[in-house]
């Protein structure tokens, strides 16, 4: 594809797919502050799962085609359960098929870059061997990472916010500057548009 005003070629794809999945949203306050700070930024396309699809009936070919036409998939969400919430879980057994994500002819996903956001409600110091929780963040997003892998997509350093019950308005508010610093480093800068 040419850019008309350049003649530079751009990817066919590109910009961020952030697709949020918190089944309460109205009563979050981490999640809420960081998707608010992402959601508006030029090249982001957001996606509030909960609000898409309030009883679980997911449309495979929209969510494929969203895919496909987005470089960078982000995935927002808080950890429940030492996992996903159960509509991202779905969403990934439905959408990211055998053909379309990994297997034979599933090359849909290859090459692009998988990152993930996801907010605790302990603190940093209970992921660790020595912690309550006894395992470190990395060891919890193991499947994720290793989904990447699977469907040869580029696995990026999660963005994690701990204690994310516990902050002040302060605090979530320098967490999603953070947040979209990280989201914007994602976007393909003007020189290689
Ligand atoms: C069903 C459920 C399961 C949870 N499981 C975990 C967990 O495994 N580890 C953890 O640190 N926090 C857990 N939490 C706390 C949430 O991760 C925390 O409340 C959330 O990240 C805060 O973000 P929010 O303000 O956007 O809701 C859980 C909360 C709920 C409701």
């Amino acid at each position: 594809m040419t850019d008309a005003s350049t003649g530079a070629m751009t990817p066919a794809t590109s910009g961020v797919l952030l697709v949020l999945a918190h089944p309460a949203l109205e009563r979050s306050r981490a999640n809420r502050a960081l998707a608010k700070a992402a959601k508006g930024y030029a090249g982001v396309t957001f996606k509030d799962l909960y609000e898409t699809y309030p009883d679980f009936v997911i449309d495979i070919e929209t969510e494929q085609a969203a895919l496909r036409a987005h470089q960078v998939v982000a995935l927002q969400f808080p950890l429940y359960w030492y996992s996903t919430p159960a509509l991202l879980k779905e969403w990934l057994d439905l959408v990211w098929l055998h053909g379309f994500a990994y297997g034979e002819d599933g090359e849909a996903l290859k090459g692009k870059t998988l990152f993930v956001a996801c907010t605790t409600g302990a603190s940093a110091k209970a992921y660790h061997a020595h912690g309550y929780n006894r395992f470190s963040m990395d060891e919890f997003l193991r499947p994720l990472e290793q989904t990447a892998h699977l469907c040869g997509m580029v696995w990026e350093t999660p963005f994690v916010v701990h204690g994310a019950s516990v902050k002040d308005d302060a605090a979530l508010k320098a967490e999603a500057e953070r947040y979209k610093a990280r989201i914007a480093s994602l976007l393909p800068t003007k020189t290689e548009a």
